[in-house]
């Protein structure tokens, strides 16, 4: 026994040590590589991330614009809100905006949640602001445990929007039914169709049962659901807001007090 290496011995230990510097190396490589796979990963999370931060600041800080078309003063007003939402919405019409019908119109769990949707204006007078839908669906079920509600117009092009609080109630049977005869055929099967705000499996489910309710009805009279129908917001309060330079905006109040329209006008 030995122990001074020979050389075949000392060729075997050089092998050993280049395979460990290679095998070393090796691993490296892999750490380095997947330090780096890691890294881009995350950049490209930042990335995605830093988009929807520009996005909510400062691109949308920029978008800016200046109302200077109209003013809206308190003294010159009509006394009636309900004349004078007419003329506002006369003007939207003739300006020729898409939908001038069309309003936001929010209400309320009995606890407090509040939801949104838009819904088509078919009718106002001094009784109120009709909408017709579903009786079953979300907002209906809010307004049947709390019947307070609130609507929104924005004309944008006539920088206005319109508020308008109030309570609401069903409109009679007749009446809705008065509409619904008004509204073309395949409106009147999908009021049929729809239960509104249920899930349902997939839009050929739907389409079925349009198909299904085209042959049940054939050329006979499409009676009015007995779950839908038209609600009526007896306004409480209107606020008529005119877009003015530099964010001083014009907002003029109505409150009903005492069977009387109080006016008074806001700050912006
Ligand atoms: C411009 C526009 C007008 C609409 N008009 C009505 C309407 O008059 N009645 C209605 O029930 N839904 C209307 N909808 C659909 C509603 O916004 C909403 O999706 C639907 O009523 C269900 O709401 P809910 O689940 O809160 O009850 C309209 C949607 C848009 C975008």
């Amino acid at each position: 026994m030995t122990l001074i290496p020979s050389a075949r011995d000392n060729s075997l230990g050089e092998a050993r040590q280049k395979a460990e510097v290679d095998a070393f190396v090796d691993l490296s490589l892999v750490i380095v590589y997947l330090t780096r796979h890691d890294r881009a990963l995350k950049k490209f999370q930042t990335r995605k991330t830093d988009v929807r931060s520009m996005m909510s600041s400062d691109d949308l800080a920029r978008v800016r614009k200046e109302y200077s078309r109209h003013s809206l003063d308190e003294l010159d007003v009509d006394l009636n809100p309900f004349v004078q939402f007419q003329q506002w919405f006369e003007q939207a019409v003739n300006a020729e905006l898409p939908e001038p019908n069309a309003m936001a119109l929010a209400t309320a769990t009995p606890d407090g949640r509040p939801s949104t949707r838009m819904v088509l204006l078919k009718g106002f007078d001094e009784r109120g602001f009709v909408f017709y839908t579903n009786y079953e669906g979300r907002k209906s079920i809010d307004l049947a445990a709390n019947p307070q509600a609130a609507v929104l117009f924005f004309w944008v092009e006539l920088e206005r929007q319109v508020r308008i609080e109030g309570t609401v109630e069903k409109t009679s049977k007749q009446e809705s039914e008065e509409y619904f005869k008004t509204r073309p055929l395949e409106s009147r099967l999908s009021a049929w169709a729809s239960k509104q705000s249920s899930i349902i499996p997939s839009r050929s489910f739907l389409e079925q049962k349009m198909s299904d309710l085209e042959h049940r009805y054939g050329n006979r009279e499409i009676p009015l659901p007995p779950f839908w129908g038209g609600f009526r917001i007896q306004p409480q309060v209107f606020e008529f807001w005119q877009g003015r330079e530099n964010r001083l905006h014009d907002r003029v109040r109505y409150m009903r007090q005492g069977g009387v329209w109080q006016i008074e006008r806001l700050s912006p």
